[in-house]
């Protein structure tokens, strides 16, 4: 069989699955079975064997039974670049592309390319966020902390896969834990995309994000507890200037919390349904 018509096999089964992007989706999974870049699909149909038409089957209806496709496939892109993913870990987002866009913009006010900065990221997942940054931002030192050992794991194989190899120390730690080794006053920059979505909320997510590790989703009752936690828990640690940016889908409460606990709110950015999703807080002098 050509490669071209089990692509359309695919876009059958999808569709009729209800999964809304048959072609693109069906694509993906081909290019992954066959080790081939999508567009060449179409350019040069190639013979399948049957071994590779029943493993392409065998995703489909893996994808059928809403497994994330990014589990599937193995990757996800995210700021342009190629992130491994293992299933247990969170897949990056797009909207966290916005949290690297507002680090970069505060990076990037300061003209003096000499300056280091000293930043954490809290819950690094795949890593994508923190490598995005070094790669865009080299005069950056990270550390990134996760508590979920598959996390840290496929975080060293992305760091490694971009090119950085023993230049990020990532620690398999609770971050709440880790603040405690943490020297006064030694952060400049805090990052975090925090578990953020309301426990209530879990039973009505799609089954695709169910599948997903709960500890990175679910942020407390109001959504906000992780955050607010971190906030407290790091308010010591952070540099005088320095700033937290943390992601969230209830910029308001957020920021109202955060002022109780002396931190100064300096900035927010919309994602594109027009919805505030990054925060950006100051630590001043004088608190
Ligand atoms: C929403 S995910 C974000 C992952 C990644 N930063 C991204 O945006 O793709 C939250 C991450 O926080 C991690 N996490 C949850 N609780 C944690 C804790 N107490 N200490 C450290 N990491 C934690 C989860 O394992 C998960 O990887």
């Amino acid at each position: 069989m050509k490669s071209i018509e089990l692509l359309y096999r695919g876009v059958e089964k999808l569709k009729n699955g209800g999964i809304t992007s048959p072609l693109c989706e069906s694509e993906l999974i081909l290019s992954h079975i066959l080790e081939k870049q999508d567009e060449n699909l179409f350019i040069k149909p190639l013979e399948v064997n049957s071994a590779m038409e029943n493993a392409f089957n065998n995703l489909i209806n893996l994808r059928l039974n809403k497994q994330p496709l990014a589990y599937l496939i193995g990757y996800q892109y995210f700021y342009g670049r190629k992130f491994f993913v293992y299933p247990g870990v969170f897949i990056p987002r797009y909207d966290s592309e916005i949290l690297v866009l507002a680090v970069l913009n505060y990076l990037k006010r300061d003209q003096d390319i000499n300056t280091r900065y000293n930043a954490l990221e809290w819950g690094i997942g795949t890593g994508a966020l923190m490598i995005t940054l070094i790669l865009e931002y080299p005069q950056i030192n990270f550390v990134g902390v996760d508590i979920n050992p598959q996390a840290c794991q496929v975080a060293e194989k992305n760091a490694k896969y971009h090119g950085l190899v023993n230049t990020i120390p990532i620690f398999q730690v609770d971050g709440f834990k880790y603040c405690e080794l943490v020297k006064p006053g030694s952060i400049d920059i805090l990052v975090s995309n925090p578990p953020y979505i309301k426990n209530s909320l879990w039973g009505g997510l799609p089954p695709e994000v169910q599948k997903e590790p709960i500890v990175a989703l679910l942020g407390g009752e109001q959504g906000i507890e992780v955050s607010l936690k971190i906030l407290e828990s790091y308010y010591d640690k952070i540099s005088i200037n320095g700033r937290v940016f943390l992601e969230t889908d209830n910029a308001g409460l957020l920021i109202e919390k955060a002022i109780r606990l002396n931190y100064q709110p300096e900035n927010t950015y919309t994602d594109l349904s027009g919805q505030e999703r990054v925060v950006v807080f100051k630590k001043e002098e004088g608190y």
